[in-house]
């Protein structure tokens, strides 16, 4: 195995509901470690399918294990362009219904791309964007999904390691997939803002969390096959830290190798 591949830690879960528990443990693992030492936490965070038994899961913790969200700052990855944050295709408003409505963060800490913005404020908006993050100190762990082109955030095929939050036009793949998750009869706009893959790149640590059998091929690609932007998230590779949590079906395609060193 390469040195480059040694570097990912990979895990393979039972099922998906215990992948994503263990998603959710390793935020609160961060949250409570920095929280003994009376330090916030800044969390980048991700929105799709895979990611709604990790919210559940974290409210949870925090309705029945007191896990307190005071004094966590969020960034969201990305949110659809133009898009009101009260739409229910909004990331805001799903960020909303899934966690934040249900724990006890400071709203005034809560950040996601703003899709409502004019195209010649969006430049303004991005920069602002990433001066918020650095000015938060820098992401603590970033939660991931993958989509099926290979993106991280919306970073589709193309996106190099050098990108940052930008406008970006999706893969049609993505569309289609994403409009499962969009009511029935609406469309998704054909655009997005999404930091881009250097600005995940400097997250301290990393969880990227893939579910189900659909992902297989390109869980495949981008942990082991070559770096470079034909599948955004392989440049996780090249990350000290980060860990991959997968369900059976998502590992299906892993080799031997990787999976030997899988716990
Ligand atoms: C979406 C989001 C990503 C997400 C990915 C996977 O489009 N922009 O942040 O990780 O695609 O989505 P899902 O979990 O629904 O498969």
């Amino acid at each position: 195995m390469s040195s480059r591949r040694r570097r990912l830690r990979v895990h393979v879960l039972e099922d998906a509901r215990t992948a994503a528990q263990a998603a959710a443990r390793r935020v609160a693992g961060v949250l409570l470690e920095r929280q003994a030492c009376n330090v916030p936490t800044v969390l980048g965070l991700a929105t799709g399918a895979t990611m709604i038994g990790v919210y559940g899961e974290l409210v949870r913790m925090h309705r029945q294990d007191g896990l307190s969200f005071a004094g966590v700052t969020g960034f969201n990855l990305d949110e659809y362009w133009p898009m009101s944050p009260d739409d229910p295709r909004s990331y805001h408003r799903t960020m909303h219904e899934l966690l934040w409505d249900h724990v006890d963060v400071d709203p005034a800490r809560v950040h996601l791309p703003d899709g409502t913005l004019p195209l010649e404020e969006l430049d303004a908006q991005c920069l602002a964007y990433e001066r918020a993050i650095r000015r938060a100190g820098a992401i603590d762990h970033f939660l991931l999904g993958i989509g099926r082109t290979g993106h991280i955030g919306f970073n589709e095929p193309g996106s190099g390691a050098g990108t940052r939050t930008r406008l970006v036009r999706l893969d049609a793949r993505t569309l289609a997939d994403n409009a499962r998750l969009a009511p029935p009869g609406t469309e998704l706009p054909e655009h997005a803002i999404t930091m881009g893959v250097g600005t995940i790149l400097e997250a301290r640590q990393i969880t990227l969390l893939a579910l189900g059998a659909h992902k297989a091929d390109i869980v495949a690609r981008a942990l082991e096959g070559p770096v470079n932007d034909e599948v955004a998230a392989s440049f996780l590779q090249v990350h000290d830290g980060v860990t991959v949590l997968l369900d059976r079906d998502a590992a299906a395609r892993l080799s031997p190798d990787t999976l030997g060193s899988a716990g």
